[in-house]
Formats: structure tokens, sequence, C-alpha cells
């Protein structure tokens, strides 16, 4: 099988797939943390970032914020209770909705928003909405990395696949073949030509696949995606040469994925690049590229000046923790994208260069 196949298996088989499990693996106890587990203030940050879309929108009655991964829900708690405190009349015309393949995560979800009856609704997938299209947000947070991808090498002057076998004793192991997924030969060839041998690397196909429903869901407005990730060029680096696929179990980093299948996370960083072409041939438009930290900084700018400077110390914390450099500040990138609204950016043409410094 394609390496693609067997991610979509270890994480979600809905048996024994990782993220089937339960919600454990996220925080302390668990196998990894995210900006989730730092404490609400993400949310709360998000919520004003979302607030003004809503403005941007021009006040609509009816609004959606859907939210792609929501794990145990504690984001979209976060985010509630802030709305609730900012603005309560841009929550009582809120459609906040989590598309969740996975019943286990599902009704975990359930429970912890369980004081949001009215305004939180659980599908299987955000299709199930296209019909019924509304002003608003689509967003996660370390989802897209989550996403199956292709593992290709770079062997004499071509890419060949990395597929998943079975040897003895039902070993998993590693056959390297020639390319025959068209999807996959044609996301290759903006990579160029340029490679060291045996440089391997991952790709994913599926952002289409992903993106698609959402944008059916929206009638206008934006896209935020949070995650480890960079521009192409520097992805695809010549230098970067074993990738950056990795596995995540008890906060170590592994990078056998084959190992323990469905014990721990696998997960590759995102071609934000990749994201914004996909987008602009749903006829999206990509309008902001930017660092965490930098990101953040700016929309808690408003937070900052109501507490004249010197929030609460845990919540100073938290803000640390996010936007530092060297903390998840530096490591995160969001990608916000927009849909059916006034361009920001006047020349489509100028937007890899303006947004991912490409030529
Ligand atoms: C790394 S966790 C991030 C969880 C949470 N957003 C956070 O930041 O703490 C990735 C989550 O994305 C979910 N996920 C992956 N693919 C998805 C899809 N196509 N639709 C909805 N959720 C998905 C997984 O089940 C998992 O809960």
């Amino acid at each position: 099988m394609s390496f693609s196949e067997f991610m979509a298996s270890a994480l979600y088989d809905p048996g024994f797939g990782y993220y089937a499990r339960g919600a454990r693996q996220i925080g302390r106890g668990g196998d990894f943390f995210t900006s989730v587990s730092v404490g609400p203030l993400f949310g709360g940050l998000l919520a004003r970032r979302f607030l003004r879309e809503w403005q941007t929108l021009g006040c609509p009655e009816r609004w959606r914020i859907i939210e792609c991964g929501a794990h145990d829900g504690t984001l979209a708690a976060d985010v509630l209770n802030a709305l609730s405190l900012l603005e309560p009349h841009a929550l009582k015309g809120l459609d906040y909705v989590i598309p969740e393949p996975l019943d286990t995560l599902q009704n975990i979800q359930r429970e912890t928003l369980r004081d949001f009856p009215k305004t939180v609704r659980f599908f299987q997938t955000p299709a199930q909405l296209a019909d019924d299209p509304l002003p608003g947000i689509a967003f996660g947070n370390e989802v897209l990395d989550a996403l199956p991808c292709h593992l290709v090498e770079w062997r004499g002057d071509r890419w060949l696949e990395c597929r998943v076998g079975i040897a003895a004793e039902d070993r998993l192991i590693w056959n390297l073949g020639e390319i025959d997924n068209p999807q996959l030969i044609s996301a290759l060839a903006p990579l160029g030509r340029q490679f060291p041998e045996a440089y391997r690397t991952e790709i994913r196909i599926g952002y289409q696949a992903f993106l698609e429903p959402l944008v059916r869901s929206l009638d206008a407005g934006r896209m935020l995606w949070i995650d480890y990730g960079f521009a192409r060029s520097d992805y695809y680096h010549p230098q970067r040469s074993s990738g950056t696929l990795r596995t995540f179990s008890k906060h170590r980093a592994g990078d056998d994925p084959l190992e323990f299948p469905g014990e721990t996370d696998i997960t590759a960083h995102v071609d934000f690049t990749a994201v914004a072409e996909v987008a602009a041939e749903l006829g999206g438009q990509a309008t902001e590229f930017r660092n965490q930290g930098a990101w953040l900084t700016e929309i808690a700018r408003e937070w900052l000046l109501e507490q004249d400077g010197a929030p609460q110390p845990s919540l100073l914390r938290q803000f640390q923790t996010l936007t530092h450099p060297g903390h998840l500040g530096g490591s995160f990138h969001v990608l916000e994208l927009t849909w059916k609204q006034p361009a920001n950016i006047p020349n489509p043409a100028h937007l890899a260069h303006h947004l991912f410094g490409e030529a």
C-alpha cells in the first residue's frame, strides 16, 4: 500500500487507529502538546480574530465557524467562552460546526461542549452542510499536518515512491517503486529536478479533497490554518534530505512510522504554498502567511491594551509560550485564505512572492 493509505489506517481506522483510541494523546500525560494545551488564551485570541471577521462580513445575523480536528473539544469551549464574554450578540447567531469522522472523539466533544447545545453541531463531514452555506470561518490547529501524505525518494534522475509492504512474520517493510499515481506525479512537478541522491520527503495530494467541502459550506469568509510547515522553497530545500515525517509518543519524537502503527502519532509538516495553490483553484485567495508569534501578537494588541500591558501572570506565561520564537511562536505558521471577499492583494500573480518570498 502507499504510505498515505498506511498513515490513514494507522491514525484513523475506527478500530485500531491512533486517534480512535480516545483523546488522551494531547497534554502532559499524553504524547505531545499543542497550542491548545498551553491554556485558554489561544482560544480567546482566536475568538477575537473570528469576531473581527464577523465584523468584516457585516455582522451577519447567522454565521458559521467550522472547526476541523476539534479533538476533545477544548479549543471550541475556549473560543465559545471567550465569544460569550466579548460579543454575546455574535454568539447568538453562530452555528459552530465540528466535522468529526471518529465516533469516539465526537462523543468526547459532545460531553465537553454540553453547555452550548444551541450553538454547536456535529457532523461526520462538512459536505453535509453544502446545502446551507453561511458566511463565516473554517479553521484548524494542527490538522493539515495530520492528513495522510505520500513518501517519495529521489533516485538517479527521478522520484520513486516509498510504499509499505509486509515481510515474514507480518513485519512491515519499505518498498521503493515506480510512481503510477497521476495525482502524485503532477504534485511532484513543481518541486524541480535538483535533489541529492536518496533525498526522501513527503507530499500531500489530499488538500483539495479536504478544502473543497469546506468551501461549499461557507458563503463568504475566511479560512485559518495553523500548523508546522513552510513555504515550498523551504520545505523542499535540498538540505532537508530526510523530510519532516515524525512520530510522537510520550513526548518523544521518532522517525520510524512502521514500528508501532496505531500507538504513535504520525505527522509531517505542511507545504503552505501547495495549500494556497489549491485554495486558488477553488476560488479562494491567500492573504496572509506569518509565524504564529507575529500573527497572535497582532491579534492580541487590543487585549494587551485592555490589560494595561500587565496581564495576569498565568495569561502572560501562556502568551509568551504561544508567541516566543523559541517556543510555539516560531515553529508554527498561519495561513489565512479568503473567499468571495474584496481581495487584499491586487494581483494574484504576485501571491507567491508577496506571501512566501518565492520568485
Ligand atoms: C494533532 S491533533 C490536533 C487537535 C487539536 N486541534 C489541538 O490543536 O489540540 C489532530 C486532529 O485532527 C483530526 N483530524 C485529522 N483529519 C481530519 C479530518 N479530515 N477531519 C476532521 N478531523 C481530522 C484528528 O482526529 C485529530 O483529532
